[in-house]
């Protein structure tokens, strides 16, 4: 008997399809050289430092780098402090000890409609139940949300989770009116808003409005959770296999992370990736990698956005976004999106339905696609595929 082969990875793509469902960056894009180069930075020296225990906050001095080099982003739009900051190992393990932190079983998160696919089981992980608010074009309606804060029939929310800027699935970045409007409902109604915004750094165009956690001017000292937790990471401006991210929050929430039982028997949670990415920026290598990504991902942006116009005129509807991965399509005639996978297999290309995004079964007409995984020619191909389909 042959021993069966584990996997490497965490998508594997059957032959001779062109895989529009993965939010994954191509191969060709990581940093490999950078990344070889800042490990010899950080380990060259024989320094014993990347190969401790870290401090629970996460690596000093990166901690201050990280906020200098935030601080510079037009898509922060102002000054941050490195004890804002804590390093946690991706936006989905931060997501996790939020829940730990702010939330109990059987306690209510709020969700988007459509949302992140994978979010719900990281939630259900937590015994919460999962409620979802509806969206539009500017991305969560909170008007909405405020009537269904106001319904005492509505289970009150603990955590509402949020992707304000290049919203996967739907792209749509919430402006600022609306990012100050959920601030301030969360304050009223003493919830945490965790707001995933690890698309923000990632635009192709003017910036975005800034992170929740930069408009959050009532410091919640106390780190009750009321207010914002804002997530960034660095797979995708730099490499997903590193699984490194960071929370910014006001000090008290900030302190509610550092206490945590997890980090307080580990250490800092990504601490030896936290060391490569510190090395990446003392050699001005992470600037140049966003640069890059920025360019090439623009450009991908684009040549899927004409490829669309042009070949799903008439037949789909979408608005492309100025930023991050994601291109939400809704087809017109109603097609059942999930029934058509098979045929898109055959045909060369997939996708990821629409009603994978949705709480409560919705969006069946609707289908996501990723620009990260595949160059503008491949892009090009599927789009042409898919139209193929969808005739
Ligand atoms: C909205 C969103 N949040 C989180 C993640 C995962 O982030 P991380 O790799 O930092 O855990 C993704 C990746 O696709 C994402 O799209």
């Amino acid at each position: 008997m042959t021993t069966p082969h584990l996997p490497a990875l965490l998508i594997s793509i059957p032959e001779g399809v062109i895989d529009l469902g993965w939010g994954h960056p191509s191969a060709r894009l990581h940093p490999a050289a950078a990344l070889a180069a800042a490990a010899d930075y950080a380990l060259g020296g024989e320094s014993p430092i990347p190969l401790q225990y870290g401090a629970v906050q996460g690596f000093g001095p990166f901690l201050e780098a990280l906020a200098d080099f935030l601080s510079g982003q037009a898509a922060v739009g102002g000054p941050v402090k490195p004890e804002t900051l804590f390093l946690t190992a991706g936006a989905s393990q931060a997501i996790d000890m939020a829940a730990t932190l702010f939330a109990k079983t059987d306690d209510t998160v709020y969700v988007e409609e459509p949302t992140y696919y994978l979010i719900g089981r990281i939630f259900l992980d937590h015994g919460l139940n999962i409620i979802g608010v509806p969206t539009d074009a500017d991305g969560l309606n909170t008007d909405a949300l405020a009537e269904m804060l106001s319904d005492g029939a509505i289970p009150a929310p603990r955590l509402l989770y949020t992707i304000p800027t290049y919203q996967n699935p739907s792209g749509a970045v919430l402006p600022l009116q609306r990012r100050r409007h959920l601030i301030e409902l969360a304050r009223r109604y003493g919830f945490t808003v965790i707001a995933d915004e690890v698309y923000q750094l990632l635009h192709y165009g003017p910036p975005p409005p800034p992170p929740l956690a930069m408009l959050d001017d009532a410091p919640d000292a106390a780190g009750s959770g009321a207010g914002v937790i804002s997530l960034g990471s660095f797979s995708k401006i730099l490499a997903p296999g590193l699984r490194l991210g960071w929370v910014q929050a006001s000090p008290g929430i900030i302190g509610r992370f550092v206490d945590s039982g997890l980090a307080f028997s580990g250490g800092g949670l990504n601490h030896f990736g936290a060391t490569l990415a510190h090395a990446m920026l003392e050699l001005g290598l992470l600037s140049d990698n966003l640069d890059n990504l920025r360019r090439v991902y623009g450009q991908r942006m684009d040549a899927v956005g004409d490829a669309l116009s042009t070949e799903l005129a008439g037949l789909v509807d979408f608005a492309k976004p100025g930023g991050g991965y994601f291109l939400w399509l809704t087809v017109r005639d109603g097609a059942d999106t999930v029934a058509l996978l098979p045929t898109a297999n055959e045909a060369g290309v997939s996708y990821r339905p629409g009603a994978d995004f949705s709480a409560s079964g919705g969006f069946g007409n609707a289908l996501r696609i990723s620009i990260a995984l595949y160059e503008s020619e491949e892009l090009a191909v599927a789009v042409r595929r898919l139209a193929s389909i969808l005739r």
